[in-house]
């Protein structure tokens, strides 16, 4: 850990050294996140200033190491900090390398068809007892972006016990539930018997589910296999083959849109590949049933689009893209939405396909996830 700090000439930037990599902090960065309980609420964490409490000339008076912290005196006030150099640590933020445009969150992990023989998955009763079962499950949702539940009892609204284990469902103009089998003059090609295009749901929302839940109650028809592919990794492979074309559909707003039944008129004006200000993969949206007429990519630039659109469709068709499997009555699975495209084939016959679906926020179940490996470390 350092050992020596060093202060600009004006008392604005610090730089700790000698024993770990230089780091460069501000000083009103320093304020700013300053711990102590006129900073900091000692119980909640929650800051106690805004930016008009911090000085507009304020700099850094004196500065030295000692007892494992880095304490800091502040001009022209006098205000004095201390910060754990560990915290410090943790919070570097003078490095030189650029993220690369398409890079993955933390703790995601792309896959292929090979994860067929690897499905990440947890039976009910034991997510439900144990804590560290659901850590698990719920870091292979994080990792993966879906999971399966196996050992449910087929029942209406049993897939709500999987959204209690994380958080809540989120409600839409489709109900707090939503039936997926055969009906007569559907509002959605989703409640019939054709196949459908690996998609992610409801992209005509801002914004979207983040998680969709669909559990089995019956799966006697012959087909109706659910399919998933990796969004994250259909995406990269199109930057691998044509970065241009990446640009392009990260670039330039879609349009999707639904009025499919009485009173509803959903609109969104999203890309396709929505990257972080800092080009980090934050959200694939891709469904050819909601994909309204796109207006918002130049003349010049839409052949190309097109290309790369038609491309990265081609890619989530193919078959080494994808994982499948046919859920058994009692058993779900459930998708990160933002990323992990889902799919059935079609169905038909004798037998019955009853499977009921709903959504639920990403951040609750992370929350529930970074709280169970803080409390299971
Ligand atoms: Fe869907």
């Amino acid at each position: 850990m350092w050992r020596e700090v060093e202060l600009s000439e004006d008392g604005t930037v610090l730089r700790l050294h000698d024993g770990a990599p230089d780091a460069r902090f501000h000083a009103v960065w320093l304020r700013d996140n300053a711990l102590d309980p006129a900073t900091r609420d000692a119980g909640n964490g929650q800051r106690l200033i805004t930016l008009a409490d911090i000085l507009a000339d304020l700099s850094i008076s004196a500065a030295r190491i000692g007892e494992g912290q880095l304490h800091v005196t502040f001009g022209p006030d006098g205000k004095a900090c201390a910060w754990p150099l560990r915290w410090l640590h943790d919070h570097v933020y003078d490095r030189d390398d650029q993220p690369e445009t398409g890079h993955l969150p933390a703790h995601a992990t792309t896959w292929d068809s090979a994860l067929n023989t690897a499905i990440p998955t947890g039976d009910l009763g034991q997510l439900q007892t144990y804590e560290t079962a659901r850590r698990d499950w719920l870091a292979a949702i994080r990792r993966y972006g879906f999971a399966k539940v196996t050992g449910m009892t087929p029942r209406e609204g049993g897939l709500f016990d999987i959204v209690d284990l994380f958080g809540y469902v989120r409600e839409t103009n489709y109900g707090r539930l939503f039936e997926v089998r055969t009906e007569v003059n559907p509002v959605n090609l989703a409640y019939t018997g054709l196949g459908l295009q690996a998609h992610t749901d409801n992209p005509y929302r801002d914004p979207v589910p983040t998680l969709q839940v669909l559990a089995c109650l019956e799966n006697s028809a012959k087909g109706g296999e659910n399919m998933v592919v990796d969004g994250f990794a259909a995406a990269l492979r199109l930057r691998g083959e044509n970065p241009r074309g990446f640009a392009l559909l990260a670039g330039y707003p879609m349009r999707f849109s639904y009025s499919g039944s009485a009173g509803v008129a959903l609109q969104s004006r999203r890309p396709i590949i929505d990257l972080s200000p800092d080009g980090q993969l934050q959200c694939i949206r891709f469904n050819a049933r909601s994909a309204a007429p796109c207006i918002d990519v130049p003349f010049a630039d839409m052949a190309d689009w097109y290309t790369a659109y038609r491309r990265l469709s081609d890619i989530i068709d193919d078959t080494a893209m994808e994982v499948q499997f046919k859920l058994s009555p009692g058993e779900a699975f459930i998708v990160d939405n933002t990323r992990v495209l889902h799919a059935r084939k079609g169905y038909s016959g004798a037998g019955n396909r009853w499977l009921q679906g709903c959504y639920a926020d990403k951040d609750g179940l992370l929350s529930t996830l970074v709280s169970l490996e803080a409390s299971h470390a």
